[in-house]
């Protein structure tokens, strides 16, 4: 039976990652933090064979902990303050788990399989990194693939570059299988509320169920490729079973407009996305990415990765849901 310790374990990609490691016969183990953490009975609920230890990427003799007690053959990184907006304003918190957290994670591995400084580490440990399109930022082309130049806009953006590359540079460094996923914007019925898709789907379903009259929304030109969370976690796997490590880029090779998103979502429950909603300056950012598009081809041809879920299903499937959550309960 194979191991997997999965860092993150509470977020969307957490969750949907340990239910197909779990489905394809893995012994799964997730790092979860703080004393009372509220998303614990969540994780308990939706992936009960999921065994919870103490952690915190902020705290490097809790990673090695971890690693002991979980021995595992992979380790997903998944853990971050993944919400850009707040990464200007807790840019040094950011900076610490986004990007120094994948750096302690890396030495954590080093240090339970016994290499030194100069040595090269077995590569028994596989490291998965959740690296992200938002390294592309400013893009400087369009699509965007594994050679594209890196120009981010956010502090999170900026972390997620030093992620990256330090995981480029353990693997040629001492060898280690570690992997960096460069994954476009990945959305479900999961997906925090704060982020941009959820937002509409979970207002959309209270304005048609007469909870509310409207949202507002920031900058709705800004365009990204979205997909599928249960999709993309796939790809992340597939990766730690090739022969070599390497790094992709997974995507639809599709963008859309927030507007559309809107105009799509309202429409799913036969309303005019107008209507509803308000723009409000203060949700724009200090700096903002207007389009990333992914050119997924290495992915599909290496690791035969393609994505299910289209667009417009994704939105249907969001606002389903959270029709769904938000229906007075009788
Ligand atoms: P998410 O839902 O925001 O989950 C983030 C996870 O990180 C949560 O489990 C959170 O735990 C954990 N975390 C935060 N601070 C931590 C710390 N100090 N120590 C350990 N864990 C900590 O994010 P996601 O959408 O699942 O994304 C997963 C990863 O992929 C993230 O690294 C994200 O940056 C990256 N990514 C996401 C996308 C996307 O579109 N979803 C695209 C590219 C890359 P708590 O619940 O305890 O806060
Ligand atoms: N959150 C939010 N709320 N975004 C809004 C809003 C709003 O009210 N109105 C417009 N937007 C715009 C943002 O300005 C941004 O251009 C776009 O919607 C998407 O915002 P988010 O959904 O917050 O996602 P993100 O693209 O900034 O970041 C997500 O994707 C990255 C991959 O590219 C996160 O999941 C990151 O962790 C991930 O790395």
């Amino acid at each position: 039976m194979k191991r997997a310790l999965i860092t993150g374990i509470t977020g969307q990609d957490g969750r949907h990652l340990s239910e197909h490691l779990v489905h394809q016969g893995y012994r799964v183990c997730g790092l979860l933090r703080g004393q009372q953490n509220p998303k614990r009975a969540l994780v308990e609920r939706e992936v009960p064979d999921v065994e919870l230890l103490d952690g915190d990427l902020t705290d490097q003799v809790s990673l090695i902990n971890a690693l002991q007690k979980s021995r595992p053959d992979e380790v997903y990184n998944l853990g971050a303050m993944s919400f850009v907006t707040l990464s200007w304003k807790q840019s040094e918190l950011t900076g610490n788990v986004t990007g120094l957290g994948a750096l302690r994670m890396l030495e954590a591995i080093r240090n339970v399989q016994g290499s030194t400084l100069s040595g090269h580490t077995e590569p028994g440990i596989k490291f998965y990194q959740a690296s992200s399109s938002e390294m592309f930022g400013r893009a400087h082309e369009v699509p965007q693939s594994e050679r594209t130049l890196f120009h981010p806009r956010s502090p999170y953006g900026v972390a997620k570059v030093f992620a990256h590359y330090i995981t480029v540079n353990y693997r040629e460094s001492y060898g280690m299988f570690a992997c960096s996923g460069i994954l476009f914007n990945h959305e479900g019925p999961r997906r925090g509320p704060e982020f941009v898709t959820r937002k509409i789907s979970r207002s959309v379903a209270r304005i048609k169920l007469g909870l509310e009259d409207s949202m507002t929304l920031g900058n709705i030109e800004a365009k990204r490729d979205w997909g599928y969370a249960g999709d993309y976690v796939k790809a992340m796997h597939l990766m730690l079973q090739q022969e070599q490590p390497d790094d992709y880029v997974i995507g639809t090779g599709q963008s859309h407009s927030v507007r559309e998103f809107a105009e799509h979502a309202f429409a799913h429950v036969g309303l005019d996305w107008r209507k509803h909603v308000r723009i409000d300056t203060d949700l724009l950012r200090p700096a903002e990415v207007d389009l990333l598009e992914a050119d997924p081809s290495k992915a599909r041809a290496a690791l035969g990765w393609a994505p299910e879920v289209t667009f417009d299903d994704l939105v249907r499937m969001m606002v389903d849901a959270d029709l769904e959550n938000e229906r007075p309960k009788a």
